[in-house]
C-alpha cells in the first residue's frame, strides 16, 4: 500500500503556516515543516505525530540562506520522500521606507518571501510533472491587489509577483496536461505573530475587529482552492470585497486612500 503523500510546508513555527501543517495533517498527509525556529517545529511535530497518526519531517532552515532550498531538498531525498504539496507561506514585513532600511535587509527579504519560493517550485515541479500529481500554494496577500503604499515598501511588490506567478504556474500545468495546481492564498488582516515580528502590533490593533480573520478559515481557503485547481484565492467576505474595489476604483482614487491608510498600519520611516 502506498503511504501517504507529503506537504512541504515553510514557515511551520508558527501562524498560518503551523496551521496549514494541522489541516493537512488532519486530512491524512505527512508533513516536512521548516522554519529557523526548531524547538517550535519539533513541538509542533510532536503534537501532529499524536493527534493525526501521520509522520513528520522537521528541517530548520533559515530561507535567506542561499543554500537553504538545496538543504531542506536533500534532508528530504535522504528520508526518501518527495514533495507532492509544497506551501510556500514563510513571511515577514520590513518596517520603515526604503529609503530607511539597508540592502541587506531587502536582499533578505526579497530572498524569504520571493527567490526561496520560486526556487522552490522549480525545483519540486519536474517531479510533480513526473509522478502527474502536485499541489502549490503560495502564500501571497491582499496587499498584492492594493496600490503600492509608503513603508514596507517592497512587501506589496513580492505579493504582487507572488499572484502573477502562481497563476502562470497553474496555467503552464493546465496546458501540459499535468494534475498540477497552483494557487495564490491572499489573506487580509490574519491573526498570527506577524504584526508582532515586524512591531505594528500596536497599529493594527486600531483596525476593527471584523477586518481580521483567524488562520483556520484563512488556510482552510487556501487548501480548498488549490484542490478545486483555483489560481488565486481571497478568503473571507470582508478581503473579498476589498479585492474587488481595487479592481474597480479609479487608481488614483486607489492610491490617494492607501497613501492616507497606510499611516494606520505600516511604519512609514
Ligand atoms: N498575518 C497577516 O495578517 C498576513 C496577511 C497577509 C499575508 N500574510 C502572509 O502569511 C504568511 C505567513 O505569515 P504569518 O501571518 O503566519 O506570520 P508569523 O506568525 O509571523 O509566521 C511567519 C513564519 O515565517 C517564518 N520565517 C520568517 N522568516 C524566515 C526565514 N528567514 N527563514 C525561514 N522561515 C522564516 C517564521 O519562522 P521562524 O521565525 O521560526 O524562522 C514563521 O514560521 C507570510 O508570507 C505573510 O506575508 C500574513
Amino acid at each position: 500500500m502506498p503511504g501517504n503523500r507529503l506537504a512541504l510546508i515553510t514557515g511551520a513555527s508558527a501562524g498560518l503556516g503551523a496551521e496549514f501543517a494541522r489541516q493537512y495533517a488532519a486530512k491524512g498527509w505527512d508533513v516536512a515543516l521548516t522554519a529557523r525556529r526548531l524547538d517550535r517545529l519539533d513541538t509542533l511535530a510532536r503534537e501532529i505525530e499524536e493527534k493525526y497518526k501521520v509522520a513528520t519531517i522537521t528541517i530548520s532552515q533559515d530561507l535567506a540562506l542561499a543554500k537553504s532550498v538545496d538543504t531542506i531538498l536533500r534532508e528530504l531525498k535522504e528520508a526518501g520522500r518527495h514533495v507532492d504539496a509544497l506551501v510556500n507561506n514563510a513571511g515577514y514585513g520590513l518596517p520603515g521606507t526604503f529609503l530607511n532600511t539597508s540592502w541587506k535587509d531587502q536582499a533578505a527579504f526579497i530572498r524569504v518571501l520571493y527567490t526561496a519560493p520560486i526556487e522552490l517550485v522549480h525545483k519540486v515541479l519536474p517531479g510533480m510533472a513526473e509522478r502527474n500529481f502536485g499541489r502549490i500554494i503560495n502564500v501571497a496577500s491582499l496587499a498584492g491587489y492594493a496600490p503600492g503604499s509608503q513603508g514596507h515598501t517592497l512587501y506589496a511588490s513580492v505579493k504582487a509577483g507572488m499572484i502573477k506567478f502562481s497563476e502562470s504556474v497553474h496555467a503552464e500545468a493546465q496546458a501540459g496536461g499535468h494534475d498540477i495546481h497552483c494557487t495564490a492564498l491572499c489573506p487580509g488582516f490574519t491573526w498570527t505573530e506577524f504584526h508582532d515580528v515586524n512591531g505594528t502590533r500596536e497599529m493594527t490593533n486600531e483596525s476593527p475587529d471584523w477586518m481580521w480573520m483567524k488562520a483556520g478559515p484563512v488556510v482552510e481557503a487556501g487548501i480548498d482552492a488549490v484542490t478545486k485547481g483555483q489560481p488565486v484565492v481571497v478568503p473571507g467576505a470582508v478581503n473579498k470585497g476589498l479585492a474587488t474595489l481595487t479592481k474597480v476604483m479609479p487608481e488614483p482614487l486607489g492610491r490617494l486612500i492607501m497613501q492616507k491608510q497606510s499611516k494606520r498600519f505600516r511604519k512609514t520611516e
